[in-house]
C-alpha cells in the first residue's frame, strides 16, 4: 500500500557558509484539529523578512529561539477542516500571513480559520499570495499608524515605493487621495508611476529630503532613515512611519508626545484588514503588483531575483500550478 505524497517544503541550508533556500522532503502536516484549516498551499510570496534571515545567517528566532522556515504568507485552496471550524468549507480559496515561524513554503499548511481571510474572487491564487505580508504592512502604516483617512489631500513620500510594501503603499495612498512623492530608481519609475505616484525620485540622482518639500507622511519601507533626518521635512503634525521595528529615535519621541511623529508599524495579522484588501481588489480598486511568478523548484532564483534591485512588487514561488 503506497503512504501519504511526500510533502515538500523550502529551508534555509547552509551551504559553503551562505543560508540558500532549499526545497527539502517533509512531514505532511497531521489532520486538522479545533478551528484549523488544512490548506493546499497554491503559492507563497518571498519578503524582506526571508531575505533577512538569509542575509542575516539566521535559522531561528533571535529572541524565542524557536526555528524560522522561509515563508511568510500564502494562497492556497482549503483540503480539511477541523471540527471546530465554521467560517470556511473545503474548496475554499484562502489566503493568510503566518507568524513570526513562517513555513508557508509548503505543500500543506495548518492555518487557525481566524487568520485566514478568502482570496480575492477577480485574480489567481499567485496574485493573493502576493498580498498578505507587504499588502497589510502598507495597509496598517498608512491607514493605523499614520491615520492617512483623517489626513484630507496630504503629502506622503514613500521610500521603497518600487519594492513589495511600497507597491502596495503608493496605490492605497492614492486610494485616500494623497499627493505621492515615490522614491525609486529610473528604471522603476514608470512602474511606480502606474501605481499612482504624482512624483518619482531617483535615491541615486537626488536626496529626496533636500528638495525643500514637506510632507504629512513618511513611510520609510526600507528602514533607512533616522528621525533627525525627517523631522525638518515633515509638516507641523507629519508624521515618520517606518517598518524598522525598534529604534531609539522611535522610543525617544513616542516617550515625549501624546501624538508620536515618529512611530514603526509591527504588522498584525488581521482577517479584517486582509478582507479589506481583498475587497480593494475586487473592486478593481487596487492592483496586486506581482512581478514574477517562479516554479517551487527555482526557488533560490526568485530570491535572487527579490535581491536584484529590478523588483517591480512582489515575486512569488508556485507550489500547486493547478491551483494558481
Ligand atoms: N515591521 C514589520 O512588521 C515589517 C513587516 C514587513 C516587512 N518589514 C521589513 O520591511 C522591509 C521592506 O520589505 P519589502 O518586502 O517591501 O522589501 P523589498 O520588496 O525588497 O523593497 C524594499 C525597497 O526599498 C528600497 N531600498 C532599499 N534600501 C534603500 C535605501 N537605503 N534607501 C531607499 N530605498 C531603499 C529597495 O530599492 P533598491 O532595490 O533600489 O535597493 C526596494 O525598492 C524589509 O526590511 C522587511 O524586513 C517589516
Amino acid at each position: 500500500m503506497s503512504g501519504p505524497a511526500p510533502s515538500r517544503a523550502v529551508r534555509l541550508v547552509r551551504e559553503g557558509g551562505a543560508l540558500v533556500p532549499r526545497v527539502v522532503a517533509a512531514a505532511a502536516p497531521p489532520p486538522p484539529a479545533g478551528d484549523q484549516l488544512l490548506v493546499r498551499v497554491a503559492a507563497s510570496s518571498i519578503n524582506g523578512t526571508d531575505l533577512g534571515l538569509a542575509r542575516a545567517g539566521r535559522v531561528a528566532h533571535a529572541v524565542t529561539g524557536r526555528r524560522i522556515a522561509p515563508g511568510f504568507d500564502l494562497a492556497g485552496e482549503v483540503v480539511a477542516c477541523g471540527p471546530a471550524v465554521t467560517g470556511f468549507s473545503v474548496g475554499d480559496r484562502v489566503m493568510t500571513l503566518l507568524g513570526h515561524g513562517g513555513g508557508a513554503q509548503a505543500d500543506h499548511v495548518l492555518v487557525r480559520q481566524g487568520r485566514a481571510a478568502r482570496a480575492p474572487r477577480s485574480t489567481g491564487l499567485s496574485e493573493a499570495a502576493a498580498i498578505p505580508l507587504a499588502g497589510l504592512t502598507a495597509l496598517q502604516a498608512l491607514h493605523g499608524r499614520a491615520a492617512l483617512p483623517a489626513r484630507p489631500a496630504a503629502r506622503v513620500l514613500v521610500v521603497g515605493a518600487a519594492g513589495g510594501i511600497g507597491s502596495f503603499a503608493v496605490q492605497l495612498a492614492r486610494l485616500a487621495g494623497a499627493h505621492v512623492t515615490a522614491v525609486a530608481d529610473a528604471p522603476r519609475a514608470e512602474h511606480v508611476r502606474a501605481l499612482g505616484a504624482d512624483v518619482v525620485v531617483d535615491r541615486h540622482e537626488q536626496d529626496v529630503l533636500a528638495r525643500g518639500e514637506r510632507w504629512d507622511v513618511v513611510l520609510d519601507v526600507p528602514g533607512a532613515l533616522r528621525f533627525a533626518q525627517v523631522r525638518p521635512v515633515l509638516t507641523a503634525d507629519g508624521v515618520l512611519v517606518s517598518t524598522r521595528p525598534v529604534s531609539v529615535d522611535v522610543l525617544r519621541d513616542a516617550a515625549s508626545r501624546r501624538t508620536p511623529r515618529t512611530t514603526a508599524v509591527a504588522t498584525r495579522r488581521s482577517p479584517v484588514d486582509l478582507a479589506h484588501l481583498a475587497d480593494l481588489v475586487d473592486t478593481g480598486r487596487l492592483r496586486v503588483p506581482l512581478d514574477r511568478a517562479y516554479p517551487l523548484e527555482e526557488v533560490a532564483g526568485a530570491h535572487a531575483h527579490a535581491r536584484s534591485g529590478r523588483l517591480r512588487g512582489k515575486v512569488v514561488v508556485v507550489l500547486a500550478d493547478e491551483l494558481r
